[in-house]
C-alpha cells in the first residue's frame, strides 16, 4: 500500500480529531462528502397551516414496522407544530426539482403560491412530480441535539420508478449517472 510520507493512510488534508466550535466547518464539509437525496417534507398544522421544509435528513429505519426518520433544527420557527402536527407527508424530489428544494429551503411565509399538490394523511400536502411520496403518522421523536429527530411510520407510499433523483452533495445540487453494476441485494436473509 502506497503511504503518505507522514505515515497515516490519508494524506493530511483529511481532518482528524474531536470536533469542538472551532472545527465546525470542517465537520459541516465532512458530513457534505456523503450525498443524500433531497426531500420536501410536508405536515398540516394544527392551527391549520400547511408546513413544508426541504430535507435531505431523510433516510429509511425500519422495514417491519415500515419507519423512517428525518430531523428538524430546533431553530426552526414551526418546530412546535411540526410536533404536534397528526402525519406528514415525505415528498422525494426529482431531478428536475430544484427551484422547488430552492423554494422551501427559504424561511418564507409564501413557500405555497404556485405549488401543484392534494393531501394525503391528516392532510400533509403531495407535491406533483417526486420520485416518491411516503405518508406518515408519527411514531417517536428523540433529542437529537440542536435538531429534533423524528420517526414516522408509512401508512401508504407511492413511487415513480422512471423519474430521476435531485441529488445533494458538498453543499451543491446533482444528478446521477447511473452504472449497470448491480450493488449487493440488501437485507440478506442469511444477515440475520
Ligand atoms: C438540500 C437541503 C437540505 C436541508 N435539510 C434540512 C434538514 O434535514 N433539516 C432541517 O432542519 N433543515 C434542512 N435544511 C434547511 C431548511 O430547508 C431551511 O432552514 C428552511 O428554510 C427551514 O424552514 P422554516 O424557516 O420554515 O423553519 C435543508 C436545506 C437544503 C437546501
Amino acid at each position: 500500500m502506497n503511504r503518505p510520507a507522514n505515515g497515516n493512510l490519508e494524506p493530511a488534508s483529511a481532518a482528524v480529531g474531536p470536533v469542538g466550535a472551532s472545527d465546525a466547518r470542517a465537520f459541516r464539509n465532512a458530513l457534505g462528502q456523503f450525498p443524500t437525496g433531497v426531500c420536501v417534507v410536508t405536515a398540516r398544522a394544527p392551527d391549520g397551516e400547511d408546513l413544508g421544509m426541504t430535507m435531505s435528513s431523510f433516510n429509511s429505519l425500519s422495514l417491519d414496522p415500515p419507519l423512517v426518520l428525518f430531523s428538524i433544527d430546533r431553530r426552526s420557527h414551526r418546530l412546535d407544530q411540526w410536533q404536534e402536527a397528526k402525519g406528514y407527508a415525505i415528498n422525494v424530489l426529482a431531478e428536475s426539482q430544484r427551484d422547488v428544494s430552492g423554494r422551501f429551503a427559504r424561511p418564507s411565509s409564501n413557500k405555497w403560491a404556485g405549488i401543484d399538490f392534494d393531501r394525503g394523511e391528516a392532510g400533509a400536502p403531495r407535491l406533483r412530480g417526486v420520485n416518491a411520496c411516503f405518508e406518515c403518522r408519527p411514531f417517536a421523536a428523540h433529542d437529537g441535539g440542536d435538531h429534533v429527530l423524528f420517526v414516522a411510520r408509512v401508512v401508504r407510499f407511492r413511487a415513480f420508478a422512471d423519474r430521476a433523483p435531485l441529488i445533494f452533495c458538498k453543499g451543491n445540487y446533482g444528478a446521477l449517472k447511473p452504472t449497470d453494476e448491480p450493488a449487493p441485494i440488501w437485507p440478506l436473509a442469511i444477515h440475520y
